[in-house]
């Protein structure tokens, strides 16, 4: 789908990402610019969370996520927070750490979009799942920086963001949540140089997050 599309030069455009960087790139401050991007342009190591561990076995729930710079991963640990706080037994990890079931009641999935879709190991542990996940209650979450406005248009636009997600599954709630743009994410994007010199924006709404959590699977 067209709205669904987010080209490279669509999104900087959006973004404003563009000015900066060139006047760092002309500045002569690469040398410095390059040796502090060397830690930050890797894509980010996941990490694995429980919560509820004193909460009873037979109330298990997966979140299970996908991110590139973090953003996705910090969303998927406040749900597994509040899901703990629920009484749940909550396992957080990346897709693809997810090796074994283990008896989930219910399963929370959530990925970062980049170029209008999920991540593509979102998609594939969707598709490589969806037998186990058709007899398990699902919910997921999109973590996104544009067509956040409440406007059809947009609201199409984000949609689609799971239109190879669908097919495979049947999910009770779907959530669109704001995320974040940081020279992590500005490096897949653009020359190493104007990355440095991204500013960083912050959309996330742990609010909003955090009630979501409190109302899935109720
Ligand atoms: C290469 C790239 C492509 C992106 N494409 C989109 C997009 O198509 N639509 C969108 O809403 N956000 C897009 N974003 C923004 C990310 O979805 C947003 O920064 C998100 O918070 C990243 O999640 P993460 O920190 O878990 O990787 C893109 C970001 C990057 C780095």
């Amino acid at each position: 789908m067209e709205t669904n599309k987010v080209t490279r030069r669509g999104f900087l455009k959006i973004a404003g990402l563009t000015l900066g960087g060139s006047i760092l790139t002309c500045s002569g401050l690469g040398y410095l610019a390059s040796r502090s991007l060397a830690t930050k342009m890797a894509r980010l190591e996941p990490s694995e969370f429980t919560f509820g561990e004193g909460n009873s076995a037979d109330a298990r729930v997966l979140v299970a996520y996908a991110t590139y710079a973090g953003s996705t991963m910090e969303v998927a640990a406040a749900i597994g927070e509040e899901l703990g706080v629920r009484g749940y037994r909550v396992d957080v990890k990346p897709v693809s750490e997810v090796t074994r079931w283990n008896n989930y009641q219910a399963v929370v999935i959530g990925s970062a979009v980049q170029y209008g879709d999920w991540l593509p190991e979102a998609i594939e542990f969707v598709r490589a799942n969806q037998q186990v996940l058709k007899s398990t209650r699902v919910a997921l979450f999109s973590v996104h920086i544009l067509n956040l406005e409440d406007d059809p248009t947009s609201r199409a636009a984000r949609l689609a963001y799971l239109d190879r997600v669908r097919p495979s599954i049947q999910a009770e709630a779907e959530e669109f949540f704001a995320g974040r743009f940081d020279q992590r994410g500005a490096v897949r994007l653009l020359p190493k140089l104007i990355a440095w010199a991204t500013p960083e924006f912050d959309l996330l709404d742990w609010s909003k997050i955090r009630a979501w959590a409190q109302t899935i699977f109720s």
